[in-house]
């Protein structure tokens, strides 16, 4: 099983990836992340040089990167988000491109 997940950065991607590296040895894992202020790349420095896990930096609303990666996966889990509810209120075009478009 390859799993691709975005946002895996981030607080709850992070702990899900942890997760599934350590519960499924044979599974692999791609996490698709763009970094933004909400992302810390150390939330993974624990399973970094695992065997099965493979980071790309790049953003979900990429379409020439995105269609390569995913069709390289069994299954998707979407992490990748404007998470923070306060920012939607000043900038809310960015939400609506990760969260609606890139989603
Ligand atoms: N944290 C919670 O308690 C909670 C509860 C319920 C649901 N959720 C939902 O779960 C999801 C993840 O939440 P979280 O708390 O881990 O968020 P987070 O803000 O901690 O992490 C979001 C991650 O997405 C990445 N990202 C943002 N835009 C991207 C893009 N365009 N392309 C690729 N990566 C991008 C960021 O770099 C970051 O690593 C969100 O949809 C959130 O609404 C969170």
């Amino acid at each position: 099983m390859k799993i691709l997940v975005t946002g895996g950065a981030g607080f709850i991607g992070s702990c899900f990836i942890r997760h599934i590296l350590n519960t499924y040895p044979d599974y692999k894992v791609i996490n698709l992340d763009a970094l933004t202020y909400a992302g810390n790349i150390e939330n993974l420095n624990d399973v970094k040089d695992n065997k099965n896990y493979t980071f790309i930096h790049g953003n979900i609303c990429d379409r020439k990167l995105v269609p390569d990666i995913v069709s390289e996966a069994d299954c998707i889990i979407n992490f990748a988000a404007e998470s923070h509810v306060d920012r939607s209120i000043t900038g809310p075009e960015i939400f609506i491109e990760t969260n609606v478009s890139g989603t």
